[in-house]
């Protein structure tokens, strides 16, 4: 549902949301929700670092890829990955934002040693 202020992006797996007008960036609405989004490159789909994931319908939600962002995804496109800093939201939307890798690492370390799979930490 639209609201008058603009339209409604949720990240997920956090549920946090942003109301940003249309045309702006996943990544801006990410800043704007309090999502942390790593980049390196500014914004200017060099470093893909801010890869998000817009499942099912909700991918027509985002305007289509342009050309840099179809170079530099390729067939993760068709798997609904997108760039942040590129797709600007069209409608409301629902992003997911993968686990930060170093962050996935700690977790499945922490994990492991809560079931005693492994005696060290590290
Ligand atoms: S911020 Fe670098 S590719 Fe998007």
């Amino acid at each position: 549902m639209k609201s008058q202020q603009g339209l409604t992006v949720i990240f997920q797996p956090d549920n946090r949301k942003a109301v940003v007008p249309r045309g702006v960036t996943l990544l801006e609405a990410a800043r704007k929700a309090g999502v942390a989004i790593t980049t390196r490159c500014g914004g200017k789909a060099g470093c893909l670092m801010c890869k998000v994931r817009i499942e099912g319908q909700d991918a027509a939600a985002v305007r289509p890829a342009g050309d840099a962002e179809r170079r530099k995804l390729g067939s993760l496109l068709h798997e609904g990955v997108r760039l942040a800093c590129q797709a600007a939201v069209w409608d409301n939307v629902t992003v997911i934002v993968p686990e930060d890798p170093l962050k996935a690492a700690v977790r499945r370390k922490l994990e492991a040693a809560r079931r005693g799979e492994e005696e060290d930490l590290w």
